[in-house]
């Protein structure tokens, strides 16, 4: 398999389709909860994308600052009401002052920045004492989770799963790094169900639309389409009809600076 590049620039115009304002997220709650409840005064998500949870943040009345590697990605987040001070760097070298955040936070991103342990290394020195971080995301080394596009397209599990840390290995890591009252918990659990054809109408299946499927090249890509277009032949031949699942578990890690 050749993987393409991934590169967020081109999917930040239509990033936000994936955040419907009709929807309560259960992740940005418990995100609201913890800054709470550290009494969080300055902020900062890792991975920050176009700005949805950070936003969704400034209710808290927080300094709120972002860092992402796309400047795509950047240039959107720009366009959020809430005002926010935006860095374009990587994950794993975080251009702040020591103990300058109360709340460190990463949602679907840690897979992203390579040297994960890095990263938790780094969020854990930007931290004050009583800080917290969160890394919020789904993790395909667990159950839980069962999702079509798995099922359908090549290499794409199995690539995830490299990808990915263990949610194991990122609480042996912060607590290696000196975090205490570590914890993993249940953050959200994304439901949707496609029916048939609507499967076809799900934003999640566009090539830009994730990075599982933005990573595949064009043939891998189009072999995935041509199954799911086969199966709902096969389907409608014995007149039946294919549940085409997304139900992924959101675990949210969290660990607090002694
Ligand atoms: C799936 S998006 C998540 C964006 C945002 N956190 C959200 O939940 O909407 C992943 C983000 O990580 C960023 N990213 C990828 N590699 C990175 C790196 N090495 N350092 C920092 N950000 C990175 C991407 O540009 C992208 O904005």
């Amino acid at each position: 398999m050749t993987r393409s590049k991934l590169n967020y620039d081109q999917i930040a115009a239509q990033y936000n389709q994936r955040y419907p304002d009709s929807q309560n997220w259960e992740r940005g709650q418990a995100l609201l909860a913890l800054a709470r409840q550290v009494k969080a005064q300055t902020i900062l998500e890792v991975g920050s994308g176009t700005g949805f949870w950070l936003n969704l943040l400034d209710q808290t009345g927080a300094k709120l600052f972002g860092l992402d590697y796309s400047m795509g990605m950047i240039r959107h987040a720009k366009g959020q009401p809430a005002p926010l001070s935006l860095t374009h760097g990587l994950g794993t070298r975080l251009p702040y002052l020591s103990s300058a955040f109360d709340l460190v936070y990463c949602v679907d991103a840690i897979h992203h920045f390579g040297d994960h342990r890095a990263f938790i290394a780094e969020a854990f020195r930007l931290l004050k004492p009583g800080g917290a971080l969160a890394i919020i995301g789904h993790d395909p080394h667990e159950g839980g989770s069962n999702w079509y596009i798995y099922d359908y397209f090549d290499h794409v599990y199995d690539t995830d799963l490299k990808r990915y840390p263990a949610g194991s290995s990122v609480l042996q890591w912060m607590e290696q790094e000196g975090f205490h009252k570590i914890d993993s918990k249940a953050a959200e659990h994304i439901r949707n169900i496609h029916v048939g054809e609507a499967v076809l109408t799900d934003p999640f299946l566009k090539h830009n639309a994730t990075s599982q499927l933005a990573l595949l090249n064009e043939a891998d890509y189009r072999a995935g389409l041509e199954r799911i277009h086969q199966a709902l032949t096969e389907a409608k031949e014995k007149n039946e009809r294919i549940v085409f699942s997304s139900e992924i578990d959101v675990r949210m890690i969290l660990g607090f600076k002694p």
